[in-house]
């Protein structure tokens, strides 16, 4: 599946204010969830509603609402977490879970830390949140996680891909569909995107 590029004019302008390296950490922090919430709006616009019949104060009308069990939101620790604010703005009912993840700074493999997901998976449409989708290497790891509760379906939210990252997410997981704001152009020889900015967990957390 070819990634979704949001390119609105409101996700771009400040996805150049997160690039900007004089952007301080409290300024990427907000910023960073104003443009969570677009995202997550433009990879749950297709998403499947339940009908339910409510009163209005005239007549009874059948309508759109949400399913039961609602959808849920995986956040990768730590930097999803940057994420994870739009999600639970726009998702009504949402249930979250974690994976807790860390790329080893040689070998740039992942290691999982932490993780803890939302029961009644199996029933559930699922986001997986990442502002960065480098190597591929954690998105992979916590998509294998998640992808053996079988949901209903799985979207893979983050901010900047690396085309290989999207190469090796799609030759994984070919279900998963990418939503993101941009895909750049390459990775470096430590594993960062170009031009990226920077790594997205110190920048959130100032670390
Ligand atoms: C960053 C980022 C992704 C991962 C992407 O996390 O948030 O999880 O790197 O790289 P990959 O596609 O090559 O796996 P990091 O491991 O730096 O941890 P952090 O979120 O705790 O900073
Ligand atoms: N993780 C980040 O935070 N940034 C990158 O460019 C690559 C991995």
């Amino acid at each position: 599946m070819q990634p979704v590029i949001v390119n609105h004019p409101f996700v771009q302008t400040r996805l150049t204010v997160l690039r900007d390296k004089r952007t301080g950490t409290d300024t990427f922090r907000r910023v960073l969830g104003e443009v969570s919430t677009f995202l997550v709006y433009e990879a749950t616009r297709d998403m499947p509603v339940a009908e339910c019949t409510v009163e209005t104060p005239l007549e009874p009308v059948t309508a759109p609402c949400m399913p039961d069990p609602a959808p849920a939101v995986v956040s990768i620790l730590r930097a999803g977490n940057g994420l994870l604010e739009g999600a639970v703005q726009v998702i009504p009912g949402v249930a979250v879970g974690f994976v807790g993840l860390e790329r080893d700074e040689e070998t740039h493999e992942p290691r999982e830390y932490y993780g803890k997901l939302p029961d009644r998976m199996a029933e559930r449409h699922v986001l997986v949140v990442d502002p960065m989708l480098a190597t591929g290497g954690s998105a992979v790891a916590a998509l294998d996680r998640i992808a053996r509760e079988t949901p209903l379906s799985i979207t893979f939210v983050c901010l900047v891909a690396a085309p290989e990252g999207v190469a090796r997410l799609r030759e994984a997981h070919p279900d998963v569909r990418v939503v993101t704001a941009s895909v750049d152009r390459e990775l470096n020889a430590s594993a960062y995107i170009l031009p990226g900015l920077g790594d997205a967990g110190d920048r959130l957390y100032g670390t």
